[in-house]
Order: C-alpha cells, then structure tokens, then sequence
C-alpha cells in the first residue's frame, strides 16, 4: 500500500517528506510578538507528530497588523532569534519549516478569544495593553461592535508593503522553509479583495482586478525579497458567503494572478469578512466543506492547492488527494486534539509498523504491540472501556 497522504512533494528546491501541514493556528501566547518556550513546545510538538510541514501561526508584520496583543510578530530583528529556535527545531525532526505572515487590517485591537474576542476595554487598557487605531481598505467596520478602522492613506499602503518587505526576510533570516501570506478570514490583503470592505476610489478599489492590485503588490514584493529557492504560499478565502461579496471564480481569477507572480500553492480557506475569523452563517459547515474550493483553485488556475477545513481522518485525507482535488492536506483543530494525528494516520491507511515514528516512541511501541498481540492471543481480558487499535 502507497498512500497519497505519505508521498513526498518538491516545491522548489523543498521537499515535504509527506502531503500533512499542521494548519497556522493562532496561540496568543506571544509579549510583544516574541515567540517563546510556549511555541517551541507547541510547535515541537507537531513537527514530532510526523507532520511533512509545520506552519507556524500567524506572525504580524507591524504592532498594529496583530488581531491581539497575544499574536505572533516579526515586525523587528529582535524577532527573529526566538523564531529561529522554533524553525530550527522543526526541521531537526524532518518536518519542514513554515511560516505565515499577515496584517489584521480592520480586525485588529481585539481581545484574546478565551478573554471575550470583544473590543479592548479599559480592563485590558489598565494592565498595559490600550486599544489601537486599525486601519483598512475602507472606514468599515467588520460588524457592529468592532472597532471602527480608519482607511489608510497611500503614504500608509507604502508603509505597509515595506513592513511585509521586512517580515519576510526575517523569515528566510530566520531560517523558515517555506512562507504563507495571509490573504484570507477578513484580515488586511482580504478586505482590499472583498467588494464588502473595499470601497476606495483610488486604483486599488472599484472592479475585482483593481480590488486584486495591493494584495497582489504585497505578494510581488514579498516574492521579490524571500529566497528564489524557497516556496511561496498564499492563503485566500475563496468566496466571502455574504451578501455582495465575491466568489470562487474571482478567487481562481486571482489565483491565476498569483501563480504569474510566483506563488507555489493557494491554500483554500474560506469566509471571515464580516466578523469572527472564518465564521460565515451563509456557508454550510460540512466535513471536507473547502475542498471543492481547493479543486476549483487548482483545475481553474492549475496551481498546486492546500485543502483544509475539517479533515479529520486519514482517509478522508487520501480521497482529497486520489481525486486530484488538491496536493496539501491542511489539519488544524484535529491536530489540537491529537498532537500525533500524522503519525495515526499512518496507521488507519494500514501501516503495522511503528516506522516513521520517533525512535524514542516507535521502539516502545512497537514493543508492546508484540506484547497486546501476545496477550490476545494468551486470551488475556483487555481492560474493560476504550481499546487500544495497535
Ligand atoms: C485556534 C485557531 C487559530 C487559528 N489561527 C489561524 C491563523 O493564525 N492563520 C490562519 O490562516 N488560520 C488560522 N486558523 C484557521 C485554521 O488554520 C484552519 O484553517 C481552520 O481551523 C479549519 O481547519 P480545521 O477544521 O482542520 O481546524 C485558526 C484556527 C484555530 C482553531
């Protein structure tokens, strides 16, 4: 048996020993943007889990690009060394080094999920972390509730297109394989896309090609400065599901855009425009729901494609990929609930053997496989309650 799931990919001169990428999920759990022993563990983690890419979450490329004061930031040298460590470890256990990079654009200033994910208040203001002027496409705010952004002047697009500049060099500095930009879930590059957000007159608003033209300035200018070798990755939401927002085919149109500048894989999310990350009462939540827009994306633009969006087991995860309907598996809150979702995976495709796992848990494991299978057969009554598979 051959399984999709664990054949290797090359982009560029990367090569992803197998097709699983633990999905970027926000922790929250940086100060001042600085990754720290949290994120080596957490990411540590998953690299162990066997997972052929590690991406790691969100990192803003300005103070004010961060959705919360608990976000990810590579907005200094200072920056980098800490990230390092993590990208360094990642690639120590054969997993490959990624990165994503983003600006909250009007969906910043906010609280920590777990902390009430509401606008910040005079609670947090009073322990040191103040509410902040986000700025947009647009002065439109994401929903009722949300901060009101201001729209950002030409001087300002300038000064954010040299911090996503600055961000990814510190990325390759920091010694990441492979680097996403953040074009989805109603973040910055997403508002200027969404005919919701944007509603400029100047040439980067109006008809879907000039809505595209920062999003797709940034991308050129990050491809520019980020290591011809190393694979460049774009996350988009492939259609809005609001009211007056765009759909699967403007994002292939973009797709096409973003493939002629470079870009190695879309990664296919969806929603987010109008409030919480990818929340979008108009688009039905089913196992696999984004799957059809990453086989869209990849037949229309014939571009590699990232699926995500619960995935949750193996072979669920091999049909995507026997049907040709994208090249990555995304995994994410399944990853939450088992770190070593990657290595299981192995197994529900038929493996019997602890190979590919980390020898200081393979050994074992396989050891005492020998031992429940001689105890089976010894007719020794397993305990009563969840069975062991192996
Ligand atoms: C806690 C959490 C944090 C997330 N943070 C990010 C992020 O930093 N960047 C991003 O593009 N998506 C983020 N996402 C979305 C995930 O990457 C993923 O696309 C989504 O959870 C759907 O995949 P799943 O069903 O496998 O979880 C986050 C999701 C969760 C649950």
């Amino acid at each position: 048996m051959n399984p999709r799931l664990f054949s290797s990919l090359t982009l560029r001169s990367v090569s992803l020993p197998n097709r699983i990428v633990i999905s970027p999920m926000s922790t929250y759990s940086s100060e001042d943007g600085f990754a720290n022993d949290w994120h080596l563990v957490n990411y540590g983690k998953f690299a162990q889990s066997g997972a052929g890419m590690v991406m790691v979450e969100t990192a803003a490329v300005s103070p004010d690009g961060r959705g919360t004061y608990g976000d990810l930031g590579l907005w200094s040298d200072d920056h980098v060394a800490p990230l390092a460590r993590v990208a360094a470890f990642i690639r120590s256990q054969g997993s490959v080094p990624a990165l994503q990079i983003g600006h909250s654009g009007r969906k910043g200033s906010m609280q920590r999920p777990w902390e009430g994910y509401g606008v910040l208040t005079d609670v947090e203001a009073a322990r040191g972390e103040p509410a902040w002027q986000t700025v947009a496409p647009s002065a439109i705010a994401a929903a009722d509730g949300w901060p009101e952004p201001m729209e950002m002047s030409r001087r300002e697009l300038e000064e954010v297109a040299l911090a996503w500049e600055a961000a990814a060099r510190r990325a390759a500095d920091a010694g990441f394989d492979v680097l996403e930009v953040h074009c989805a879930h109603g973040y910055l590059l997403h508002e200027f896309l969404s005919p919701v957000a944007n509603q400029r007159s100047d040439e980067y608003g109006g008809d879907a090609t000039r809505r595209m033209a920062y999003p797709l300035e940034i991308v050129k200018r990050v491809r520019a400065v980020w290591p011809a070798e190393k694979p460049l990755m774009c996350r988009v939401s492939s259609v809005d599901g609001v009211e007056g927002g765009y759909d699967i085919e403007d994002t292939v149109a973009f797709a096409r855009e973003l493939k002629a500048l470079g870009v190695d894989v879309v990664d296919c999310s969806s929603g987010g425009i109008s409030g919480f990350a990818t929340v979008s009462s108009r688009l039905p939540r089913t196992y696999g729901h984004q799957v059809p827009y990453a086989a869209r994306v990849r037949a229309g633009a014939g571009i590699s494609t990232m699926a995500v969006g619960l995935i949750i087991n193996a072979q669920q995860a091999e049909e995507v990929l026997e049907g040709e309907q994208a090249d990555l598996i995304g995994i994410g809150r399944e990853a939450l609930h088992n770190p070593n979702w990657a290595l299981h995976a192995r197994h529900e495709l038929g493996q019997d053997t602890f190979d590919g796992w980390p020898a200081p848990y393979g050994w074992w494991l396989a050891k005492r496989a020998r031992l429940i299978k001689s105890m089976d057969e010894a007719g020794v009554p397993r305990p009563v309650g969840h069975q062991h598979v192996y």
